[in-house]
């Protein structure tokens, strides 16, 4: 099992240390942050009704059968959601927690049409994220960047619309992803949309093997271009594929807690995180929709180590990939990089 104890290589692997690690999140929904003391908050200062009377009742309903039954609500919660206030509150409240667990760099999605379909402006939702990115990068010292997450399940010809309406906010903007109900909705059918997005700037990625099957993957790659993979677990039943995710050393951004809450993985000890590190995959941790499915990045890795018996250079290999898999520029990559390897002693 993992180093839960201070041995000769070093200190114990207890949670202050993996809270300690320097490390970039790179999936996160921004909206999945949404915690329910503070959607009952918003729900109040909105005017709005929500099914919970209290947090608890919140959180007890969140059981989920699968993907689908969490995004039933997930999108029911966040309907909170209105002013570009409630936007920055909940984008610096994930920082805030972020920066207390390690995190230097996060890469975050957001969902605007789950916005927009409601009558929520565009500009309301990215300029109250943006401004909490900007507030964050000076008061907290982190990096950031945002991708905008297309929903598949509204298809291809909405996802163009939601491109064009980013396009005056490009310079926020680093890429563009694909998420929410993955079967019956490929990667393929998005394709146009993605080399749009391309010829604008955008870089690209796309949740893919989540629930899906490899074949998702590989459309991810070809058919996308996509150059990290969000989740990605479920390769490990093509071998063939895993040899090419770890030939182009094609990251992979896994959600340990969230692949088992949604019960992809009948427990964390069935889940192939470790496996695929040990396979020499790109694997990078954290924490998809940390207020629903039970903790953030650090809880992630604890999780690992309870799990799966993640021991110091497990750690060690999934710190250094978040950053070498990020979209930070490579003298910054460096700086990270160096910042492990003095964590860890080298
Ligand atoms: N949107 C938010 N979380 C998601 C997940 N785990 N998969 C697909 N879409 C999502
Ligand atoms: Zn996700």
């Amino acid at each position: 099992m993992g180093d839960r104890e201070p041995g000769p290589f070093g200190p114990a692997v207890d949670e202050t240390f993996l809270r300690g690690i320097p490390k970039a999140e790179l999936h996160v929904h921004i909206e999945g942050t949404l915690e329910p003391e503070m959607m009952l908050d918003l729900a109040r200062r909105n005017g709005l009704a929500l099914p919970y009377a209290s947090v608890e009742e919140a959180r007890g309903a969140y059981d989920f059968a699968d993907l689908q039954s969490f995004l039933d609500l997930y999108y029911k919660g966040m309907s909170v959601l209105l002013e570009k206030q409630d936007f920055y509150e909940l984008t610096l409240a994930y920082l805030e927690k972020a920066a207390g667990q390690g995190v230097r760099h996060a890469e975050i999605f957001f969902d605007p049409q789950a916005h927009t379909g409601r009558g929520v402006p565009f500009e309301t939702a990215i300029t109250g994220i943006r401004e909490a990115l900007v507030e964050a990068e000076r008061r907290l010292g982190l990096s950031t960047r945002l991708i905008l997450c297309f929903l598949r399940h509204l298809g291809a010809e909405e996802a163009m619309h939601t491109l064009q309406e980013a396009l005056p906010y490009k310079g926020w903007i680093v890429g563009v992803g694909l998420d929410s109900s993955e079967i019956g909705n490929p990667p393929e059918d998005f394709k146009e949309v993605f080399e749009e997005a391309a010829r604008h700037g955008f870089l690209k990625v796309a949740h893919a093997g989540e629930e899906g099957p490899p074949e998702y993957i590989r459309q991810a790659l070809d058919d996308l271009g996509a150059v990290r993979i969000d989740h990605g677990v479920r390769c490990m039943e093509d071998p063939t594929l895993v040899e090419r995710l770890r030939d182009g050393r094609v990251p992979l951004t896994v959600c340990p807690l969230s692949n088992v809450r949604l019960r992809c993985f009948t427990s964390i000890r069935e889940h192939p995180a470790k496996r695929m590190l040990d396979q020499g995959l790109c694997v990078t941790v954290n924490c998809d929709d940390p207020a629903y499915f039970g903790g953030y990045v650090a809880e992630n890795y604890a999780a690992l180590r309870d799990g799966l018996g993640f021991g110091r250079e497990d750690f060690r290999a999934v710190a250094e990939n978040s950053f070498r898999a990020s979209f930070l520029d490579e003298s910054d990559k460096e700086r990270r990089l160096h910042e492990v390897a003095s964590f860890f002693g080298r």
